[in-house]
């Protein structure tokens, strides 16, 4: 079989994952690898086979062709990537979440995939966390009835975490299309972060079927007592007629349904078991067409729209359509609306990871 060539882009945190699971799976060989910054490349290099190194992304990927264009850098730079992962000739681009910053990014990135015809998958890798697997396992099996709501909260800033929350709970419910959405933000204390984002943002979306979404994301978000990791403290499920299901990202999975009353397990979000999972779709895929990766474009693509539609309607109000039909900039109207009054946590510790407190 094929083994495919890879060039990684970013040798941060997110890229040596990414770097060391396709290091360490024989169907791919790390031919390259980018970073801006040397001694992280060079440190990286050890751990990876001495692959090939540079600083600049696109001459890499022209020099390399690799098979696969995997870019883990942060959320400004997507456009760019995707450009160099195409013109580099790769068959398949990875890349990190949040899709893009705005709808305009996202519209130019779809048209840029869909014009090359290549596959694309973003990392919404905690799919593959055994609790999470769980829920949207107990969801399918009709236990919980039927399903009217889903829903995500978590303490963690927007651009972090929201497109997560959207993503798992797109997948509790079987990734039905969303018709509209409506939210409200506030706080202007992290529109600067690199991962820029309102303080606090909350907000409805109308799936198919007429099931309720509802999501939170920031300081004014609850506490999960349960959980000790404060990037941790996301809760997701799913409510219906007889029951519901959720998983906490670091506090496992919970349910109460009409087959078996109260079950509940341990379980925590952990990379090391999530990537190398993610990694094989991206082989199975470049294999058998007919084999979609589960966190493909089309899919987070659906969920971004959803995230810069609520950013939309937190900005000016109302209700927001989708699908959306004109491309804005999200980040410029946050900065335009949002008023200066302080966000109001839910706690002490989310001022304090803010800091706020
Ligand atoms: N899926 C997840 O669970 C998860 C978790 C954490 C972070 N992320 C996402 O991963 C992305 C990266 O986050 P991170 O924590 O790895 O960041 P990081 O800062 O650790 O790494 C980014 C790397 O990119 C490099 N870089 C910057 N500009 C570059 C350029 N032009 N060319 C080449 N390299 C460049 C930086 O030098 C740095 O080494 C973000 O979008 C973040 O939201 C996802």
């Amino acid at each position: 079989m094929k083994v495919h060539t890879v060039l990684v882009v970013g040798m941060g945190k997110r890229g040596m994952h990414h770097a060391q699971a396709f290091h360490a799976n024989p169907r791919f060989r790390v031919a390259g690898i980018c970073d801006i910054d040397s001694a992280r490349l060079e440190a990286a290099s050890a751990k990876l086979g001495q692959p090939a190194r540079g600083s600049d992304a696109a001459a890499l990927a022209r020099e390399l062709k690799p098979d696969v264009f995997c870019f883990c850098t942060m959320p400004h730079l997507r456009l760019p990537m995707i450009r160099a992962g195409i013109e580099g000739g790769a068959s398949l681009l990875a890349f990190e979440k949040p899709v893009t910053l705005t709808s305009a990014e996202l519209f130019q990135v779809r048209d840029l995939i869909q014009r090359a015809g290549v596959r694309a998958v973003v990392s919404h890798q905690h799919r593959y966390g055994a609790h999470y697997r769980k829920v949207r396992e107990i969801v399918a099996s009709g236990a919980l009835g039927r399903v009217h709501t889903v829903y995500g909260s978590a303490t963690g800033w927007m651009t972090h975490m929201l497109s997560h929350l959207i993503e798992y709970t797109r997948w509790f419910n079987g990734e039905a299309p969303a018709q509209w959405v409506m939210a409200s933000a506030a706080g202007r204390h992290k529109l600067r972060d690199n991962h820029p984002s309102p303080d606090y943002i909350a907000g409805f979306v109308q799936y198919a079927h007429g099931v309720r979404g509802i999501y939170e994301c920031g300081a004014g978000a609850p506490d999960q007592p349960e959980v000790a990791k404060w990037w941790g403290k996301c809760r997701m499920g799913a409510q219906g007629t007889e029951g519901f299901a959720e998983v906490l990202t670091n506090g496992g999975w919970r349910t109460v349904n009409r087959s078996g009353g109260y079950q509940a397990e341990e379980g925590a979000m952990n990379y090391d078991h999530d990537t190398p999972a993610y990694i094989q779709e991206i082989a199975d895929w470049l294999d058998d067409p007919a084999r979609v990766h589960a966190c493909n474009f089309a899919g987070a693509a659906q969920g971004a729209e959803i995230m810069l539609a609520l950013q939309q309607s937190a900005a000016r109000g109302g209700q927001v359509a989708l699908p959306l039909t004109e491309g804005v900039d999200e980040q410029a109207l946050l900065a335009r609306h949002l008023t200066e009054a302080p966000v109001l946590a839910s706690c002490e510790q989310n001022l304090k990871e803010f800091g706020l407190g």
